[in-house]
């Protein structure tokens, strides 16, 4: 558990100091009215080369984010019904923990938003309504800024970090509920 704590604290560290992987392989290839839709939101390759820098953040606290957002979700007995009618608390912490792992990938493309266009179908034969989403993705954004407020002391790395992050989290929600 040390060694844990240890490694844990060199990387948030190291996203404290600099978050902008300048040298990060990213990939932004979107053509259509989603780039409009980037565009409108000023979601750059910068941008994701930010998500980049924060990975090994959001890697190492991944257990807590994805326990506390079934926490959260869990709370609301219509919410488990759909959950336990349809899936399990436990298999969905896995796909989840991929999931927003992958956000912090640097790579926006067809398949991302292929992928997206899947969840919106399989939220929608469950009948998950939209203002749920909504509110789960709300507390999910509140998670990322207490870490970022723990672990980016400096103000500007921070500024830059909570920009991209709800950028790359509000193109999502407007795939996701399109
Ligand atoms: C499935 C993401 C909100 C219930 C999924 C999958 C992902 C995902 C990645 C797997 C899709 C696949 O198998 O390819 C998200 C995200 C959310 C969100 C990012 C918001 C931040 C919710 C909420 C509920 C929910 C609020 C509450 C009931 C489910 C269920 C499945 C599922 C039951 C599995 C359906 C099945 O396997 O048939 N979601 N989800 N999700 N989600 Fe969500």
């Amino acid at each position: 558990i040390m060694l844990l704590k240890r490694k844990k604290e060199r990387q948030a560290e190291t996203v404290g100091q600099t978050n902008l992987s300048k040298e990060a392989n990213v990939i932004l290839k979107i053509e259509g009215e989603l780039k409009k839709q980037l565009d409108m939101i000023h979601l750059t390759e910068d941008d994701l080369r930010v998500l980049v820098g924060l990975q090994p953040l959001v890697c190492a606290e991944i257990e807590s984010i994805v326990s506390r957002f079934y926490q959260n979700i869990t709370n609301q007995n219509n919410l488990l019904a759909i959950i336990e009618s349809n899936s399990s608390v436990e298999k969905l912490k896995q796909t989840l923990k991929r999931h927003i792992q992958e956000m912090f990938d640097g790579k926006v493309d067809i398949d991302y938003v292929e992928k997206r266009k899947r969840i919106a179908l399989i939220h929608a034969k469950i009948g998950l309504e939209p203002k749920w989403y909504m509110g789960a993705f709300q507390d999910l954004l509140q998670q990322m800024l207490s870490i970022f407020e723990q672990h980016i002391t400096d103000f500007t790395a921070y500024r830059t970090a909570v920009l991209a992050t709800t950028k790359i989290f509000n193109i999502e929600q407007q795939i996701v509920l399109d």
